[in-house]
């Protein structure tokens, strides 16, 4: 049976996840896919610090430049979470053939065009479904599902920290502040939850999204983006009030002329609408192809386990594309920057 050898480079939550669920599942994923996913090495920063997972020691270096350098190895993940030395270690595997798959929004949405770039370049395909929407198969659906469509529209609750945070401060009346340390405290928030709560984790997903439904990669300095660091329990129980349900919503559209609009903002939304019960870390995105119509996808969109489910998915792709090489992975963003339309704030 063939085998592929994979280099982990990052140990966090969701990379100790992938490593777990990976050994769990292995024999599962041995009858699916006729072949083993086998991590070779684990690149991570501290040895010693507890990560809930048994893994063999030999296998773990401090260096991913250890991973870059391992001929054998030609799938890697980046899970390292930040910018400047993922950018590094994602160009440096592209440039060695090494199949890339990875969960960095941030990193997407700001190099996706210089990391596609390099892609197309040197052959090798990116997969990021772990990027949006957690265990969504979102980033799948666009690109493969509804390879036969405009996409007309996509919009709904894209990061699960914001939702989790506003749904207990709705539902238990706790603070803004208690919110945020039990989201933390669950794994669902970034490292730095800044950029959970001032609304550009759910703007790098979408500039991912919409990048993918429009063929470009939409520039992150068009786009309107307000969190929920503003809003107040007042705020939340007047909502109520009236009816509404406060939630941050990642909007994309397209116009007749193909001018694109992405923007992120609180939005209310009437109690009987289905993204107002829509609670909790879960995601929901309502995508509006011509050709399909309407349709609604649903769960869990950060923590462990979800992310992981992604991740897995693309390594099992990663490594059937490369025992049968594809010409394409469905639609996929193009190296230039396009237009976006200016958004009135
Ligand atoms: N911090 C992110 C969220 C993790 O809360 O949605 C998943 O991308």
């Amino acid at each position: 049976m063939q085998h592929f050898a994979i280099g982990l480079a990052g140990m966090g939550n969701v990379g100790a996840g992938v490593f777990k669920h990976l050994t769990q599942n292995r024999a599962l994923l041995r009858e699916r896919l006729g072949f083993e996913l086998d991590v070779k090495k684990i690149a991570l920063r501290d040895i010693n610090k507890n990560r809930g997972v048994d893994f063999p020691t030999g296998i773990v270096t401090t260096r991913w430049q250890d991973i870059l350098d391992d001929p054998e190895i030609r799938i890697v993940v980046e899970l390292m979470g930040q910018k400047e030395e993922s950018l590094r270690f994602m160009l440096g595997a592209i440039e060695r053939g090494k199949t890339v798959v990875t969960g960095n929004k941030a990193l997407l949405a700001e190099h996706g065009r210089e990391i596609f770039d390099a892609a197309t370049k040197h052959k090798v395909p990116v997969f990021f479904e772990a990027a949006v929407a957690g265990g969504i198969p979102i980033i799948k659906a666009i690109r493969e599902a509804f390879i036969g469509n405009h996409i007309r529209s996509i919009h709904g609750i894209i990061n699960g920290t914001s939702n989790y945070i506003l749904t207990q401060m709705t539902e238990r009346e706790i603070s803004f502040t208690e919110a945020l340390a039990e989201a933390q405290a669950q794994g669902y928030a970034e490292a730095d939850p800044t950029l959970d709560v001032n609304g550009w984790d759910a703007a790098h997903k979408a500039v991912i999204l919409a990048s993918l439904a429009y063929g470009f990669w939409v520039p992150t300095d068009k786009i309107f983006v307000e969190g929920i660091d503003q809003i107040t329990a007042g705020d939340i129980r007047f909502a109520k009030k009236l009816g509404y349900a406060i939630k941050l919503l990642g909007i994309i559209k397209a116009d007749e002329n193909g001018e694109i609009e992405v923007r992120v903002h609180p939005t209310l939304i009437p109690e009987k609408h289905v993204l107002a019960s829509v609670n909790g870390v879960f995601n929901a995105l309502a995508v509006h192809g011509d050709v399909v119509g309407e349709t609604l996808f649903y769960g869990r969109g950060a923590g462990q386990d979800p992310t992981t489910s992604s991740v897995i998915a693309d390594l099992a792709e990663a490594a059937a594309a490369l025992q049968s090489p594809r010409s394409n992975y469905g639609f996929m963003p193009h190296g230039l920057y396009g237009t976006c339309k200016p958004i009135d704030q």
